[in-house]
């Protein structure tokens, strides 16, 4: 046992010690909250295990939940989960939970029952990581001291992801364990211990037992990593990628024909996911530098004299976007139509980079992305990988062209949020016709007018073209107008 610095400054650690002494039971604060205080990383969910003689009743967690809630505040309340045996209760913005100690299996959400009360050293074998199955007693005997079976504290200091038992043993209690491998190895940067990896490789096919809900929280996690390249490398190794996410695991290799290669789009999509956390912390924009290249391995064709092509990879690619999301159980939502929204327009900045830009290419596109300009723009930034320094240094010169050119247009033409002024009530009424082909046909040519720049985006100037468009299409202008 060895005397370590844990802040149990809090007094949540002295009421639930002395409820526990009130009740004759053991009880420790375990997991994740230890690992996070040695790491000095915010953390605010505790969890406490109780020990008890194997003849007491196997509800001791509960018991000193309620205990420890009613010396704190008689109203306090506590949420009893009885079929896992655990109770917990939020207090000063900490989210508090309390489990017997487990001989079978520990899993939080585990459906099987609660055989017999078990150890502390029991509770600990069952825990996934050695980083993990740490111990700080909150008994008056040895409060404050550090129960590390496993040298977790070693492994802490040496970055090292490691199961306390034999992994494949660990990973079959809970096939997800082999991703919460890989995401506390990314989140933290840590590297997992060969030993563990190679079960991970070996167990990998068993994640198929394991719900897409738990899988995608993973995912995302690496995703809001700090480096989600990392992660997404030891997905591609250990052979999970090509279980969870084929359609990722697809883009990787490089064709040759006649010598010549294309990139590999796979490392590519690393790098571009890389480049945009250093500017946003956002979800869904991550998963749209995800998933902005997605479908050049459906798209891919050489083309004698121009070489390798991916052409309407956007296009396929934005509607891949809620097959992908359905299957992964993301929100189909405003989230989704982010996304696809940016998968189907991310070559369009860059595609203004390669001509001379004019005002209506530019009020299209600012039409077009709306209010999300802005991280379209900041996707196409990451989307500039080359390896030769001074091409990427071009690309971004030009494309700091483009965006104050973006600016004017819209200062100027204020046609990022527009509304075309004249709508299809308008015409109907002015017409005296029903909705019809010609209303879609005259709005649409309005909208193109404004955007061209032939017209301004003025009620009178639309009016009048309205007048015109319809004459050219035979309509007469309505007694009632
Ligand atoms: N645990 C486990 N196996 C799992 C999930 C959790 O052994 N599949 C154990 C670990 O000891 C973990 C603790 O339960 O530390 C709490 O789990 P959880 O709250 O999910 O994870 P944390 O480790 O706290 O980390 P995070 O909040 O980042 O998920």
């Amino acid at each position: 046992m060895k005397a370590v610095a844990i802040d149990l400054s809090h007094p949540i650690f002295l009421h639930v010690s002395q409820a526990a002494a009130r009740l004759g039971i053991d009880v420790y604060v375990v997991g994740g909250y230890v690992r996070d205080q040695l790491l000095g990383r915010p953390c605010k969910d505790i969890d406490f295990v109780t020990v008890a003689p194997a003849s007491a009743h196997q509800q001791h967690g509960m018991e000193l939940a309620r205990l420890t809630a009613s010396l704190i505040h008689q109203d306090l309340q506590v949420n009893y989960f009885k079929n896992f045996g655990t109770a917990q209760f939020r207090w000063e913005g900490l989210d508090l939970e309390f489990v017997g100690a487990r001989k079978e299996s520990y899993m939080r959400h585990s459906r099987k029952p609660i055989v017999e009360n078990g150890t502390l050293r029991d509770d600990q074998n069952r825990r996934d990581f050695t980083i993990n199955a740490l111990a700080v007693s909150l008994n008056s005997a040895s409060y404050g001291q550090l129960i590390d079976p496993f040298g977790g504290l070693g492994d802490l200091e040496k970055k090292i992801i490691r199961t306390p038992l034999n992994p494949d043993l660990t990973f079959s209690d809970d096939p997800l364990r082999m991703m919460r491998a890989i995401r506390f190895a990314t989140q933290l940067g840590f590297t997992i211990h060969p030993e563990t990896f190679e079960a991970i490789k070996r167990n990998r096919e068993r994640i198929q037992i394991v719900s897409q809900e738990r899988i995608t929280d993973e995912l995302n996690k690496i995703i809001l990593a700090p480096k989600p390249s990392s992660g997404f490398l030891l997905l591609e190794e250990s052979g999970l990628l090509r279980i969870i996410f084929p359609e990722l695991q697809a883009l990787k290799g490089v064709e040759n024909y006649e010598g010549k290669g294309h990139k590999d789009n796979f490392y590519h999509t690393l790098q571009v996911l890389d480049n945009i956390t250093k500017v946003s912390q956002d979800l869904w924009l991550r998963w749209a530098a995800l998933l902005h290249d997605i479908a050049k391995p459906q798209t891919k064709k050489f083309v004698e004299g121009i070489g390798w092509t991916f052409h309407s990879h956007e296009i396929l690619g934005s509607k891949m976007v809620p097959k992908i999301f359905a299957r992964m159980k993301l929100p189909m939502g405003q989230e989704m139509r982010f996304v696809r929204k940016l998968v189907y327009l991310h070559l369009r900045p860059i595609a203004l980079t390669k001509e001379e830009i004019t005002d209506s290419a530019l009020r299209r596109l600012l039409f077009e992305a709306g209010d999300d300009l802005e991280s379209l723009l900041s996707l196409c930034e990451a989307d500039i990988t080359s390896k030769n320094r001074e091409k990427v240094k071009r690309y971004l010169i030009k494309f700091e062209q483009v965006r104050e050119r973006l600016k004017e247009v819209e200062e100027k033409d204020r046609i990022r949020n527009f509304q075309p002024p004249i709508t299809g009530e308008i015409i109907m009424q002015y017409f005296g016709i029903k909705p019809g082909k010609e209303v879609g046909v005259i709005k649409e040519e309005i909208k193109d007018a404004i955007l061209d720049g032939k017209i301004r985006n003025d009620y009178d100037e639309a009016f009048q073209l309205m007048i015109e468009l319809g004459k050219k299409l035979g309509l007469k202008k309505s007694d009632q107008a």
